[in-house]
């Protein structure tokens, strides 16, 4: 059975955790392969709302075993807050996840510098999300990482700490006058956790390889987005991993045979949080609108969240580096009432017209949106149950979206729930 990639197709936040929810009754895994706890998934279901952040979003079913693969950073105190919140809604999450022993910890002096580093940039800071993801990967490609099985041997796991807190502690005192960490305190904080994680630790790249060839169906969650690509994104406003479908291919150790279907989710706006060019950004009274109707409030960190209206350029460059087999819209219900909809086919920037992603960073920090203008609709659509009895300029709406984008548009959600998802081309996703 063939696996389903889920990707964010713009800044993040494009709704991944309810399309993942949504989609997971049909699959047997869901794993997330890559990001950490920056990432903010919400999934209504009823008048339950759960705001998952490294956990996957498969976990409401309990037919579903949630995998955290290989490339996720993991910082162990938020994972078992996250797994004691999940236990007392019956989801028994200590028994069902599994978790990659070659994922990466994310430890204090991460988050320390994850600070410190965004507070020297100053004006220049990326707005992460504090959480120690950037210094955590950094320190997996310079190879003095400690992963989650190091929790699993005391021994090691003090070896590795003490040889990189050495280096860390120079950084720390000598660079920016912060007091040095102490090695016991943060061996016994995190060998503590040992014992409640040590039932969650798999080799989960064989675990996914054997459910295919049992013929199960599994579905790879992204975290963040296209746009935030450590590689594909708008570097150097980008989150430190690889969400692109390529990132979950190295991230779940798996080979692209097994891939079938590469769902993309996009907003029917865009928006995008911390620092960073944003061609369609919105500062006037429908930008707040946008904000408002939209709920855009970071899930992780409360931000507000920037808006501006649907870039096909993004689209077309997002559909590129991660060739969507399907489109997953999500939020059209949030454009209901405006009397006219943008949506930007192309820059212009020093009299030339770009209809594709720029060569250079400079064109698109400076690029002046090209829109094409067509009319809104009026009247609520978040109880819409059939794709055909959306208001004709809705449909035209997505019509000329998919057109723009060069992809098909499978769903289209008109609201947070389950339940508010139309299927505008029946094509299951398991066969
Ligand atoms: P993710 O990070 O991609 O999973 O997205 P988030 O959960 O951070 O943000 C998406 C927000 O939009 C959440 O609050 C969802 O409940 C909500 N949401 C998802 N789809 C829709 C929709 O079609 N309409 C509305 N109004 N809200 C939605
Ligand atoms: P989900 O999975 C939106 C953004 C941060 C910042 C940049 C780098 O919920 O879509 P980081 O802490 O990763 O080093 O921050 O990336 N960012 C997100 N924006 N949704 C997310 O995740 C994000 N995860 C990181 O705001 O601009
Ligand atoms: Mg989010």
């Amino acid at each position: 059975m063939p696996a389903t990639i889920i990707v964010g197709a713009q800044w993040g936040d494009e709704g991944k955790g309810k399309a993942t929810d949504l989609l997971a009754d049909s699959t047997d895994l869901v794993v997330r392969y890559q990001g950490g706890n920056n990432a903010g998934h919400t999934v209504i279901v009823g008048d339950d709302v759960f705001k998952l952040h490294l956990i996957p979003s498969g976990i409401l079913y309990p037919h579903v075993t949630p995998v955290i693969a290989d490339g996720v950073v993991i910082d162990p105190k938020v994972l078992l807050e996250e797994l004691d919140g999940l236990e007392p809604k019956g989801l028994e999450p200590f028994d069902r996840i599994k978790v990659s022993g070659n994922a990466h910890l994310i430890m204090p002096y991460h988050r320390e510098l994850d600070m410190l580093i965004e507070r020297r940039l100053g004006k220049a800071k990326l707005g992460t999300t504090k959480r120690g993801i950037g210094p955590a990967y950094a320190d997996k490609a310079s190879r003095v990482g400690l992963r989650f099985q190091d929790l699993f041997d005391e021994k090691i796991f003090r070896q590795k700490l003490d040889a990189a807190l050495d280096h860390k502690n120079e950084l720390l005192s000598k660079v920016y006058n912060r007091l040095p960490m102490d090695a016991d305190e943060i061996a016994e904080e995190y060998l503590g956790y040992a014992q409640r994680l040590a039932p969650l630790h798999a080799e989960t790249s064989g675990l996914i390889h054997e459910s295919l060839e049992a013929g199960r169906h599994i579905i790879m969650e992204g975290a963040q987005g296209t746009l935030l690509d450590l590689d594909h994104g708008t570097y150097p406003f980008v989150t430190s991993s690889n969400p692109v479908a390529g990132g979950a291919l190295t991230g779940a150790g798996l080979g692209p045979r097994h891939i079938d279907r590469v769902i993309g989710i996009t907003k029917a706006y865009v928006t995008r949080v911390g620092t960073g060019p944003f061609p369609t950004e919105l500062f006037d009274e429908v930008g707040d609108r946008m904000t408002d109707v939209g709920g855009e409030y970071g899930t992780t960190t409360g931000r507000r969240r920037r808006v501006g209206w649907f870039d096909a350029v993004l689209a077309r460059y997002a559909n590129r580096v991660n060739g969507f087999t399907d489109i997953f819209l999500t939020k059209l219900d949030v454009l209901s009432e405006f009397d006219t909809l943008k949506v930007a086919t192309g820059y212009r920037y020093e009299g030339e017209v770009y209809e594709h992603f720029p060569p250079h960073q400079s064109i698109f920090h400076h690029a002046e949106p090209v829109y094409e203008e067509v009319p809104g609709w009026t009247g609520d659509i978040t109880e819409v149950d059939d794709y055909d009895d959306l208001p004709r300029e809705a449909r035209d709406y997505v019509d000329l979206l998919e057109d723009l984008c060069n992809a098909p548009i499978t769903w289209v959600s008109v609201g947070p729930k389950r339940s508010q998802t139309l299927v505008r081309r029946d094509v299951p996703l398991v066969p």
